[in-house]
């Protein structure tokens, strides 16, 4: 039963404490049916009657949900927001949040997690182990490569590309990076990173990680002709998104020692993981878990919920990426 005058906000998605209470005391919150299948048509039903939806970003916010009669705001509990047609959000004036600057850090530190976990092989260290085949110290048992004093390309340089450059100083690491738009020379002298050409970031480092977010330009950055570049002894880290990387083109690179290693956190067809890359163990693959810590899911929760409870009162939310927006 809906409390009459009360505005509605469609809740596609648990979020954490204290994210519900801010938004319950905004709004009636409607949730979405945990059964019911994430498509526009489904979710264009379930927000009829609400000014908001909270958003989660494998929920896809497109022309269909972008009409929703009365429809004021979407807020995303994500920092990026490929899954919402932002373009038609604006035409239809219908505010657009994320929740930017809350996870760098955590999603720096499991960027850093991955490079470890692949480089001194973590993962088949715990399989061996588990399946009782430690016999001993051996001089020769899953021999890795050393972090310290490598070289890391960093593949944009926003906060959290900056945030793994800082990690990086301490295992005395030579940093590289690219990025449409390079550093002032103090930041890049603070971060001892140095802007190079992709073709030699490509060429020169021993980690690559990427860092950018999806967009028609950054789809299928890294394909065949990259992997080319790349030593074969490189280890590529993806905490981004899929789809920037041709995930079929990682398999073979992977399969054909074209390249050492990867360790991903975000997969082109998610949650469908590439069958290949199932199968082979120079890759650390990981359930898109970059920012989940408790406090970094919980304060993305409170912005998101903030952002909603703003733009419900009739106010500007704080994050929003379309200011065009006049309401
Ligand atoms: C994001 O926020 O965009 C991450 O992918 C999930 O935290």
């Amino acid at each position: 039963m809906s409390t009459p005058g009360r505005p509605r906000v469609l809740l596609m998605h648990p979020i954490l404490d204290p994210g519900p209470a801010i938004l319950g005391e905004a709004a009636e919150v409607i949730n979405y049916p945990s059964n019911r299948p994430l498509d526009q048509q489904n979710i264009r039903q379930a927000a009829e009657g609400c000014v908001g939806i909270v958003s989660h970003l494998k929920d896809p916010i497109g022309p269909v949900v972008l009409s929703t009669p009365g429809l004021q705001c979407v807020s995303n509990v994500a920092v990026g927001f490929d899954n919402i047609d932002v373009a038609t959000a604006t035409a239809n004036q219908v505010w657009v949040t994320n929740t930017p600057g809350v996870l760098d850090d955590a999603t720096s530190d499991f960027a850093f997690a991955l490079m470890m976990a692949v480089a001194r092989r973590v993962v088949q260290g715990d399989s061996l182990v588990r399946q009782g085949n430690f016999r001993g110290w051996e001089i020769d048992m899953l021999l890795g490569t050393d972090v310290h004093d490598a070289t890391l390309g960093i593949v944009g340089i926003g906060r959290i590309g900056r945030g793994l450059a800082r990690r990086a100083k301490g295992f005395n690491m030579r940093v590289l990076y690219t990025d449409t738009n390079p550093l002032e020379p103090e930041m890049e002298q603070q971060l001892g990173a140095t802007h190079v050409e992709p073709h030699r970031l490509l060429a020169e480092s021993d980690f690559i990680s990427l860092h950018v977010p999806l967009t028609k330009e950054t789809h299928h950055l890294i394909s065949t002709v990259q992997f080319a570049q790349m030593k074969p002894t490189a280890i590529l880290i993806n905490t981004s998104r899929g789809p920037v990387v041709d995930e079929a083109a990682l398999v073979e690179a992977l399969k054909t020692h074209r390249i050492g290693g990867a360790g991903i956190d975000v997969y082109e067809r998610e949650p469908a993981v590439h069958p290949g890359l199932v199968a082979l163990h120079n890759v650390v693959l990981a359930p898109h878990i970059a920012s989940a810590t408790t406090k970094t899911r919980s304060e993305m929760s409170a912005m998101a919920a903030r952002n909603m409870a703003t733009a419900v009162r009739g106010g500007r939310p704080p994050n929003v990426l379309n200011p065009e927006v006049r309401r």
